[in-house]
């Protein structure tokens, strides 16, 4: 199944820190500069004008983001520094330090209108295991504005998530093991890209890399952070076509959420390697 990972701005967030020279300036920026078009059509005048609102806080990936991009911008840094995550862990303080204020009625009249303006957009299958820059800005935006004010609300409890035990935020954490992966696993390389689905880095030769799934189902706080976004996707609908085009089946994609015990960090499975391979401990479990 090919679908995009709810921690997608995550992603967007690494690939803002690698390649920092792509800059704009916010103030300035205008629909057509950000599609790249000589002149904007209704959904994309609609897309630029949510991701620039500021009447809510809705759409809690896209301000994330931003204060990410302005703590780096702060910085005075102009070089990537693919494996620094002060950015994102500054980012995210000061996301986490500011006023909330989205009720789902509001959250759910922004994306309806996407859906209903963006319909032609949002029809097309698009393959979120391929390298990110593969996919067009269009379709990226589209797509990226609509889950972010769809998923707002359990996106500003998953971000601002600390487990009782700890003083640092989980997607902190998530977010630490993932560039340390990726760190290790291109050799530091200069440009890595991660796949919207989380499932594959991209190095800059464009070998392709795998994911495993332990790489956040270890982390103990993840598993809260996707019942957040599990019991959200059971209680608010997107239309079935769109829902489709971005999670596959509902249920398909509830499972790529959720962590089996094979996809965790499991004492018994260490201890008994030499009596069980793994798929006999697999089909022990499930
Ligand atoms: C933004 O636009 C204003 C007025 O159009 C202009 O004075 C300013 O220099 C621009 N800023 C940048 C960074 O281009
Ligand atoms: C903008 O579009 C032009 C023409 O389609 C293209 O050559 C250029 O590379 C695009 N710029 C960006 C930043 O994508
Ligand atoms: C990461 O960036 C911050 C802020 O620019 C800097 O203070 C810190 O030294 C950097 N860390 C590393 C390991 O380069």
């Amino acid at each position: 199944m090919k679908a995009l990972n709810f921690l997608f701005p995550i992603l967007i967030v690494f690939a803002v820190v690698v390649r920092a020279t792509e800059d704009y300036d916010e103030k300035n920026l205008t629909c057509e500069k950000l599609f790249n078009v000589s002149s904007c059509s209704d959904c994309q005048k609609l897309i630029f004008h949510d991701i620039k609102q500021d009447e809510n806080d809705c759409p809690a990936p896209i301000r994330f983001i931003k204060e990410v991009v302005k703590v780096f911008k702060e910085s005075g840094k102009e070089k990537a520094e693919p494996y620094n995550t002060t950015y994102f862990k500054k980012g995210l303080e000061s996301y986490c330090d500011q006023p909330f204020n989205c009720d789902p009625r509001t959250a759910e009249k922004y994306w309806t209108e996407i859906e209903h303006v963006c319909a032609k957009e949002l029809s097309y299958k698009v393959d979120w295991s391929v390298d990110p820059s593969k996919i067009d800005r269009n379709t990226f935006l589209v797509f990226g504005t609509l889950l972010s004010y769809y998923f707002g609300i359990p996106a500003n409890h998953a971000y601002c998530y600390k487990s009782s035990n700890s003083d640092e935020f989980c997607m902190a954490k998530i977010y630490e093991n993932m560039v340390e992966y990726v760190k290790k696993a291109t050799n530091e390389d200069p440009k890595p890209v991660v796949s919207l689905d989380y499932k594959y880095i991209f190095k800059s030769d464009g070998t392709k890399i795998p994911i495993p799934k332990k790489l956040h189902c270890d982390e103990k706080c993840y598993e809260t952070i996707a019942e957040m976004y599990k019991s959200w996707i059971k209680h608010y609908k997107l239309s079935p076509k769109v829902a489709e085009n971005i999670f596959g089946s509902e249920d398909g994609f509830i499972k790529y959420l959720s962590c089996k015990a094979d996809d965790k960090r499991d004492v018994i499975r260490r201890a008994s390697d030499s009596y069980l391979s793994p798929l006999r401990l697999h089909s022990l479990i499930n």
